[in-house]
This record gives C-alpha cells, structure tokens and sequence, in this order.
C-alpha cells in the first residue's frame, strides 16, 4: 500500500465584502457582460482590511476544529501566500502564534497559485517519513492589495479569501506530477526588493539586472495571453500523470478540484481530459481567482456541502506564477 495524505479537516475564510462585476464597472472601464463572458466570473470578495494572517487564523481554526485536533498537537505549519503584510515572520508563524500551535515549526512556501498542491506534496514526504504526524496548510491571500485598479485586464479577475486543510498519514493511492517552466516567468509578475534604494546600490539599474521589464509599482502584472496557453495544457498534463502516478486511470477520478483561473481554462480542460463538467467542482463565479487559497476553499465547501465521500478518489489541480503547475492525487 502506498504512503498517502489523509485530508482530515478543511476550513475556509472569504471576506463578506461582495464585490459584483457592476461594482467594479463603476471605477474600472469594463462589463459584467465581458468578465462573465471571458471569465465565468460574477462576483469576487474583497478583504475591507482583514490581512492574510487574519483570515489564514480564521481558515486554519474551523480546519483544526473540523479535524477534531488539538493546537499543540500539529507538527508543522506550511503556509503559502504570494501577498504578505510581511515577508517574516511568514503567516504561518503568525497563526501559530494565534492558534497557540506550541510544538509546530513554521514556515512559508512559494509556489504563487500552485501553493496548496506543492504543499500537499511536501506534506507526504514529511508524513512518509514519520517526522510528522499532523501538518497544518494554510492559504491565504489579499490579491486585491497587489492588483492595478487602472488595469482592466487583471484587476476583474482576483479575489480575497483563506483555505486551510489539516492533513495526516493516510493509506489509499497516492500520485502527483509537478512541472515549473521558468522560461515564462514573465507572464505573471510582483516585483519584490529589486531596485530599492541602499547607499551601496549604486549600481541597482544597471539594465542587465533586468530579469525582466520594469512593472509599474508593486502591483501584479500578467500577459494574459501567455498565461492561458500554458495554462490549457497545464492540467491536463499534471493530473494525468498524477494519475499514472496513482495507477488509475483520469476517468476513474471521482472528483478534479482545478485551481479556479477562469471558467474557460477549466472547461478547455474539461475537453481535452473527455473529463464532464459535472465531476469539477466550480465557485470561480462566487470568489473568482483567489490564487493558492482557492484549491482548499473549494475542498472546504465540498466537505460542508457532504459532496466529497470517503474512498473517493480527487485530483487537485494547480498553476500559476512561476510559472508552476501541479497536480495530486488522492483518496478522500
Ligand atoms: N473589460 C472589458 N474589456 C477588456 C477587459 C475588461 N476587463 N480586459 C481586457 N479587455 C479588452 C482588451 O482591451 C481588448 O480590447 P481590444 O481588442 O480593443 O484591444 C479585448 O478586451 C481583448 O483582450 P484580450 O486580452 O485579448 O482578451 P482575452 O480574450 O485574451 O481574455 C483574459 C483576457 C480573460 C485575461 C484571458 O487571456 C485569460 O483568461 N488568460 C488567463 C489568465 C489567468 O487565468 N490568469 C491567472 C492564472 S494564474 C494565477 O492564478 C495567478
């Protein structure tokens, strides 16, 4: 029997700040008819100043309640989040600290939209090798804070919102296929510390530093295009190989819980896969694009909403910056 991860509990944080596609049409030069058409988008929440480290606490308490665990029992935090108040300490040392999560070492990864999938993975080598037995995932992220209002092609698409998963050892199948194509890095981009001024920077333009165009502030810049051809392919090859990494095959999924981009992307998935519609689960028209925390947000509402059985076998599914995608595959 291969070495799994057991989901053991779910939680999940979306701001009750509604932002329609109207709303945003009233600052934005756009239409609901086109956001919906382009993006299956409806409406989206926007945090009204909630941080991540808030709403992450809010996700992670309802996945630890929901697992039935203590606090001091959990062995590791992975948080994953692409929008920090701060760089450190990472949110997963803040929700310690909130959780009083005592006996957890701590620690943020980067893998931007594909975070929840590669911490997942990560998860199973910790809990393969016994050096963990309960490990606590949290999302969360404030898209909002790192979008251009003044640009109309990214800023309709984003959301606010945390997920959190409480996972363990488990016994059923087990398969993942990760991929990162750096060559595209440049589609999807958040500058960081580059060109912050020090008495020693003296050299800090020097145009052969410039990895990659100068973007406009801090905010988040997409090439939309580019990001969708990679994006067409990313699914259906993470998860069919995550599946021949399973031993099953894609039909025999019961669910495929994609990252929710766009409702065209998924659907274009849906296509190639010959994978129905019906067996992916979809609330991109509810949150849109919550970057990392949409995977365990829609885990949390399935769980809720009794739509994930146990024995079940689901396939989570990634992509984004980087740009990374990936996909896993277990039993529920
Ligand atoms: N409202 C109205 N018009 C718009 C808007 C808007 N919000 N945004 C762009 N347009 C206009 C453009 O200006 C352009 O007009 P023009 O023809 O007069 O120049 C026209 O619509 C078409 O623009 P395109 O960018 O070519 O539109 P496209 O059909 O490619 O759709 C979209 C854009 C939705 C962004 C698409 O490229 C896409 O889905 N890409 C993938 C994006 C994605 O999923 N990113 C996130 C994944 S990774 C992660 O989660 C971080």
């Amino acid at each position: 029997m291969m070495s799994s991860v057991f989901i053991a509990g779910t939680g999940r944080y979306l701001p009750s700040q509604v932002v329609t596609n109207k709303d945003l049409a009233k600052y934005v030069d756009t239409s609901d008819e086109w956001i919906v058409q382009r993006t299956g988008i409806h409406e989206r929440r926007f945090s009204t100043g909630e941080p991540n480290w808030y709403m992450g606490v809010q996700a992670a308490k309802q996945a630890i309640e929901n697992a039935g665990v203590a606090p001091e029992e959990i062995d590791i935090i992975i948080s994953s989040c692409i929008t920090p108040d701060y760089f450190y300490p990472t949110v997963a040392c803040s929700i310690q600290d909130e959780l009083g999560a005592v006996n957890a070492f701590c620690w943020n990864l980067g893998a931007a939209c594909s975070g929840f999938v590669y911490a997942l993975d990560v998860a199973r080598g910790y809990l393969a090798t016994g050096s963990a037995k309960t490990i606590l995932i949290v999302c969360a992220e404030n898209m909002s804070k790192s979008l251009d209002f003044d640009d109309r092609s990214t800023c309709v698409l984003f959301g606010d919102g945390a997920g959190a998963a409480v996972v363990k050892k488990g016994e059923g199948l087990y398969g993942s296929r990760m991929a990162s194509d750096g060559k595209t890095g440049a589609a999807l981009l958040a500058p960081a510390l580059l060109g912050v001024n020090t008495p020693f920077a003296y050299d800090k333009d020097n145009p052969k530093y410039n990895k990659y165009a100068p973007t406009k502030g801090n905010y988040m810049t997409m090439d939309g295009r580019a990001v969708y051809r990679f994006t067409a392919h990313a699914i259906p090859n993470t998860v069919s190989g995550a599946c021949e990494r399973a031993g099953i095959a894609v039909d025999e999924l019961d669910w495929l819980i994609p990252h929710q981009a766009n409702l065209r992307i998924i659907e274009k998935a849906s296509e190639r896969m010959h994978f129905p519609m019906e067996k992916i689960y979809v609330n991109i028209d509810r949150f849109a694009n919550t970057s990392c925390a949409s995977v365990p947000i829609c885990l949390s509402e399935m769980n809720d909403q009794g739509k994930l059985k146990r024995g079940m076998k689901i396939a989570l599914a990634g992509f984004g910056g980087g740009l990374t995608s990936g996909a896993v595959v277990i039993e529920w």
